[in-house]
């Protein structure tokens, strides 16, 4: 399925809880229809990972807040596309940082960076100026609340929060990580009450979202699912 100019582009945003597979759908679903996919968690992880770079981390684990909100003007991400690997590289101030967004210092430190306001209106911006011509494919905590409220598809996805650690420690160990089921859990479960419970842009599905539940489906159904709904709204 290719995409030309005389079909309608849509946006299509994708929000859910922590390692539901929102991006891999997300993914999957911009390669096969010709869209542009952006990670918007992506974006939170390179700021954080700036931020323990720059001593902006306190000995114990908290966000100096003020110097963060003044460097951001100096924090420049952008997107190389995929590559052999199939996999959209994040680049921070120019350098690939696709790996070490992913470690677990980052992810411990991301959603507290996250509820930051500074931080999110700037990246929230980017993200507006990323779909500026639709086409586009985003997920996250808030694309279809706040960064695309009037997108054409929302889904929402869950799952419970064992299925999800069990997920995420499967691909983090495939990847060589050293880290525990439990590690890994308490991780979900922190950033779930931390994004839900924030001030700004909390985690919640929007009203005219569709919601996903996909603790029982295979990715091949999640696909069929998404490709279905994708078809209905983009009248493709
Ligand atoms: O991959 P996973 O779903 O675990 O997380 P992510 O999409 O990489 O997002 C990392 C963190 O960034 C989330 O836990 C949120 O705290 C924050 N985030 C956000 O606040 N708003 C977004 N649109 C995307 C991510």
């Amino acid at each position: 399925m290719n995409n030309t100019d005389d079909q309608k582009k849509i946006i299509v945003a994708i929000d859910g809880y922590s390692s539901s597979g929102k991006s891999t759908m997300a993914r999957e679903l911009a390669a096969r229809v010709g869209y542009v996919y952006v990670d918007s968690g992506a974006m939170y992880r390179a700021v954080t990972l700036y931020a323990i770079r720059n001593g902006m981390v306190t000995p114990d684990k908290k966000i100096r807040t003020a110097l963060l909100t003044a460097a951001l003007p100096d924090i420049h991400i952008s997107f190389r596309p995929a590559g052999d690997d199939g996999v959209q590289h994040t680049m921070l101030n120019g350098e690939d940082v696709e790996k070490l967004i992913r470690d677990m210092e980052v992810s411990n430190l991301v959603s507290p960076v996250a509820v930051i306001p500074d931080v999110r209106e700037r990246l929230t911006a980017l993200q507006q100026e990323f779909g500026i011509n639709k086409g586009i494919v985003m997920d996250g905590r808030d694309i279809g609340t706040t960064v695309f409220p009037d997108a054409e598809l929302k889904v929402f996805v869950c799952a419970s929060p064992e299925e999800r650690a069990r997920r995420r420690l499967k691909e983090m160990t495939e990847k060589g990580d050293d880290v525990t089921f439990e590690e890994v859990f308490a991780n979900v479960v922190e950033r779930d009450r931390i994004d839900t419970t924030r001030e700004v842009s909390p985690l919640r599905k929007a009203d005219d979202a569709i919601e996903l539940d996909n603790g029982a489906m295979s990715p091949s159904e999640q696909m069929e699912w998404l490709l279905q709904r994708f078809k209905e709204r983009s009248g493709l």
